[in-house]
């Protein structure tokens, strides 16, 4: 590969910092220049994630105002921080970028970029969002769902919303089922990050399942969102999460009804075509499983169609393809690298 895409990592010492940087190990192009943390810094990366030992000698975690005097001509901007505090960071690496006269591209994995303004953001969220100027400057979709030009940054839309948005597109664009669509999703605990709370302590989670916030989760409103910009089309979700006794990966199924007249030949169809160019995306004959995909950004969906209802079963990983390895694959495009860049690992099947 050509060249060297120098990159900053905000929120670095989260559980989607660490796969990014263990998926960055693998990538030709783009290496880390700052691995940007509140929590950690001056600590080694490999102190914090002992899996990365020998990935990156020497990298320390550095503070927002130490970025390095230089960054080249353009750089790559990944937050994996929390949201809330990811928009404040990525102004201020942006602010720094302009300052250095590198051109950024920015993929942030948080919330905060994933509205088209403040108010809509504050609407779901309850919190000031902490860089309103920069929201224009964003797009929140999946690389598989882009048909115009490339956006400038990207707000990832996340882990539940890659499932959801994987599912519903290629039946939403084509208007080929009634717009109230129905997901339950089951979701390993990395799914809640590094710090621990009562519901996703080992002891509650392991050999148990529950679901939370059903019918309320903030993700059903972003993914409305995102399908109505996509689509020009209104829709519902009506979304159940769940907990799984397990740490990787997201089990979804979608169910929705056919409008009439439609069968299961056009919605296999409208799926192939939409996936067809998509290195990443595989329909699958039989429901996905999630050991075909988990440790890799590979996602799995099935259809299948009884008297007018559509279920579509999708298996991925939550950290990969729904968080770090989404934003890598963003970040490829938006470098114009292939999209498959660093990230061709398939799943390791038996962990
Ligand atoms: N886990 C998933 O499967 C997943 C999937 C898709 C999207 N996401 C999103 O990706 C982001 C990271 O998720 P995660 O699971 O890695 O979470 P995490 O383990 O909790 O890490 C988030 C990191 O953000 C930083 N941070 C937290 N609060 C902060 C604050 N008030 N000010 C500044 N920094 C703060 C911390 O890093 P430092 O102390 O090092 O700065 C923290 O380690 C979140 O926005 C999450 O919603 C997660």
């Amino acid at each position: 590969m050509p060249e060297s895409i120098p990159a900053i990592v905000l929120g670095g010492s989260g559980y989607v910092g660490g796969e990014l940087l263990r998926l960055l190990a693998s990538h030709p192009c783009i290496r880390p220049a700052a691995v940007v943390s509140r929590s950690r810094r001056h600590e080694a990366v490999e102190a914090v994630f002992p899996n990365l030992r020998g990935a990156w000698p020497g990298l320390r975690f550095t503070a927002i105002d130490d970025l390095p005097d230089t960054l080249g001509d353009r750089c790559a901007i990944f937050s994996t921080a929390a949201h809330g505090a990811s928009a404040q960071l990525v102004d201020r690496a942006l602010g720094a970028c302009e300052e250095r006269q590198c051109v950024p591209s920015v993929v942030d994995v948080s919330a905060d970029f994933r509205f088209r303004d403040a108010e809509a953001y504050e609407a779901v969220y309850g919190i000031e969002h902490g860089a309103p100027d920069r929201m224009p400057m964003f797009r929140s979709l999946l690389p598989e769902h882009a048909t115009t030009r490339k956006p400038r940054h990207v707000g990832h839309p996340g882990c539940f919303a890659t499932g959801m948005l994987l599912a519903a597109m290629p039946l939403m664009r084509p208007g080929l089922v009634d717009p109230s669509l129905m997901v339950s999703a089951v979701t390993g605990s990395t799914g809640a990050g590094r710090a621990p709370r009562p519901t996703t302590h080992h002891p509650t989670r392991h050999a148990n399942m529950f679901a939370y916030k059903p019918l309320a989760h903030r993700h059903a409103p972003e993914v409305e969102g995102i399908l109505r910009a996509s689509t020009g089309r209104g829709v519902q979700l009506h979304f159940v999460p769940a907990s799984g006794p397990f740490a990787r990966g997201i089990y979804m199924v979608l169910h929705a009804r056919l409008l009439d007249g439609v069968d299961a030949g056009q919605v296999r169809d409208a799926y192939a075509r939409h996936y067809a160019k998509a290195p990443f995306v595989h329909l699958v004959d039989a429901p996905p499983r999630l050991k075909d995909v988990v440790g890799s950004n590979h996602a799995c969906l099935a259809t299948a169609v009884n008297r007018g209802t559509l279920a579509v079963a999708v298996a991925l990983d939550n950290l990969v393809k729904g968080a770090a390895g989404g934003a890598i694959q963003w970040m490829n495009v938006l470098h114009g690298l292939p999209e498959t860049t660093g990230l061709a690992t398939p799943a390791a099947a038996w962990m």
